[in-house]
């Protein structure tokens, strides 16, 4: 797999990921544990909040719902469209960056789309008039070596397979079309929606992060008097 560029601390690149999540997920997926007001966390005013990622008539407190019932996304999708609150706890940035870029045209499946890191998945290609179309590639290899020096040498998402007969199959993305987006424009955009989706699974991580930082230094500061201390008690002894 690639792995995904998100940055934490990157608030430009969450902002980005932000609107790519409400243009193009909460039309199926709802994040029922996000509330709006709390992207102040990235730098928005709520003004800002209520007038570009606000689309239907939600207030600024209530939580990202979506419109599609699960009943209805069952039957049109064979699958309901999971919460994505805390997706990026279960299956990690890197997954979730590959599984955009694992898409690929499949004439054999329900929706006309397959994908190499969650197969036969029930979710269609959303973003392919950004990516363009994609198809899968596969090369064959006689021992696991060689495939994994294959895979490894692609530089991209490559899955290695066993296959009938004691060989090993490599399979990998191929462009096909050409999207609106270049590959690197493509990687970026899906980067900061991996982002933001990393953020929404834990939006306190960085006050986390930078208080361990504080309490860390406390006890390294405190360790130096508690030692002074100490051999100050002890001096009568030795
Ligand atoms: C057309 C409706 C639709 C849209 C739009 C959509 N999804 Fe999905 N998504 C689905 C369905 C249906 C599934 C369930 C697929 C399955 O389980 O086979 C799914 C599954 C997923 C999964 C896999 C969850 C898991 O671990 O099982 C992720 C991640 C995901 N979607 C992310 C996104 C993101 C991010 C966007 C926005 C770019 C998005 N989806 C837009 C319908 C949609």
């Amino acid at each position: 797999m690639e792995p995904a560029p998100g940055h934490r601390l990157d608030d430009a690149s969450l902002q980005r990921g932000a609107r790519n999540f409400v243009n193009y997920c909460l039309g199926c997926h709802s994040a029922r544990f996000m509330r709006y007001n709390r992207l102040t966390d990235l730098g928005l005013t709520e003004d800002q909040i209520r007038d570009n990622l606000i689309l239907g008539d939600a207030k600024i407190g209530d939580v990202m719902t979506t419109a599609m019932r699960p009943a209805d996304a069952r039957v049109w999708f064979g699958a309901p469209p999971p919460d994505l609150s805390v997706i990026a706890r279960v299956r990690g940035a890197d997954w979730l960056y590959n599984y955009f870029l694992g898409y690929y045209r499949d004439p054999g499946s329900a929706t006309g789309w397959n994908n190499l890191v969650f197969p036969n998945v029930g979710m269609p290609h959303v973003l392919w008039e950004l990516s363009g179309t994609n198809r899968l590639a596969t090369a064959e290899f006689a021992d696991h070596e060689a495939a994994a020096a294959a895979a490894i040498a692609n530089k991209s998402l490559a899955l290695v397979e066993p296959i009938p007969g004691g060989k090993y199959a490599v399979r990998t993305i191929a462009n096909e079309t050409p999207g609106s987006m270049t590959p690197v424009e493509y990687r970026a955009f899906v980067g900061d929606l991996v982002n933001y989706l990393e953020y929404m699974g834990e939006p306190i991580r960085n006050k986390r992060i930078s208080l361990g930082i504080i309490v860390l230094m406390f006890l390294g500061v405190l360790f130096f008097f508690a030692y002074w201390l100490k051999r100050e008690y002890w001096k009568d002894v030795h």
